[in-house]
């Protein structure tokens, strides 16, 4: 008589730049750097975003059995509390469907230099990650721009917070050295034998004009390499959907999802991780069917 063992599965939904917004007509958008995404808003973006098919997400999730999911980035469009509201809104269905959820910020969560100030996106998104290992107990993402959380089987989810207010036509992040030194941190105090997941923003590579960057990109290159523990690098900022083998490089995976709430290219991916393996699925929608526009495309499977 043989007897199998089932091997648990842990899922990841990993989707990115919501950019849920809210026009405003208020004279003081003058003041900051607001007028300038309002003006992006009212002429391109909100042509380009449907938010009603983040709604359809929830549903899928809960068939999929999702057990965290991570959001890198630009839930917002200029840092207005009415758009951080919608976006916490939409995150709250998926919360008490009872699913995890990880959320970092983009270079439209810190657009003005006051929200960057004052980190107003922190106000609605609380730095959770932490604090669930003693080790780590000092970090947290709205202080150190760093934070940590152990998942099954040797997996480990680190997020960081790269972002900053830019100036007028800039949307550029930066890992600082600050950062860097704090990821260098966490990452040595983490096991060899483990598997890192890295989350943030803005891309390791960039092929868009030099003010889209990660200022020290290649510092963060350079971490990555010295830490091969670190096997899946998870992004936004592009909205364009990639998934990119890197390891021969002494690179990680990298995973774009793309822009989940684009009406024509939207786009996230379905992390499916075992002890030895990780199977990414991406999924983006379906121009024809549109009464289930989500539709699973390719899956890669990766011995990691
Ligand atoms: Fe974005
Ligand atoms: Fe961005």
């Amino acid at each position: 008589m043989t007897t199998s063992v089932e091997t648990k599965v842990f899922r990841i939904a990993h989707i990115s730049d919501l950019h849920f917004s809210t026009f405003t007509w208020s004279p003081t958008q003058f003041f900051s750097k607001r007028w300038v995404g309002n003006a992006n808003l009212l002429f391109r973006r909100m042509k380009e975003f449907c938010h009603n098919q983040l709604d359809e997400l929830t549903e899928i999730f809960i068939g999929k059995k999702i057990d965290l999911l991570i959001v890198t980035g630009d839930l917002s469009t200029t840092s207005k509390k009415n758009e951080f509201v919608l976006a916490q809104a939409f995150l709250n269905k998926i919360k008490n469907a009872g699913v995890e959820v990880i959320t970092l910020p983009g270079n439209h969560d810190h657009y003005t230099k006051l929200d960057y100030r004052n980190q107003t996106f922190y106000d609605f998104f609380k730095p959770s990650i932490s604090k669930s290992e003693n080790v780590f107990s000092d970090v947290n993402l709205k202080d150190q721009k760093i934070s940590v959380k152990k998942l099954p089987d040797g997996y480990w989810i680190v997020a960081l917070d790269t972002s900053l207010a830019t100036p007028l036509l800039s949307c550029h992040g930066n890992f600082s050295e600050q950062i860097e030194a704090n990821l260098r941190k966490v990452l040595s105090a983490i096991s060899d034998e483990d598997k890192v997941i890295l989350a943030n923003h803005f891309p390791i590579f960039t092929s868009d004009s030099k003010h889209k960057h990660l200022l020290r990109d290649n510092a963060l290159r350079q971490v990555l390499s010295e830490f091969p523990k670190v096997k899946l690098y998870l992004h936004g900022h592009t909205h364009r959907h990639s998934v990119a083998d890197l390891r021969n490089a002494g690179l990680p995976i990298i995973l774009d999802s793309g822009c989940t709430s684009h009406k024509k290219k939207g786009s996230w991916n379905l992390l499916e991780l075992n002890k030895q393996s990780c199977a990414i699925t991406s999924y983006s929608l379906a121009t024809q069917d549109q009464s289930k526009r989500w539709k699973e495309r390719s899956t890669f499977n990766f011995t990691i």
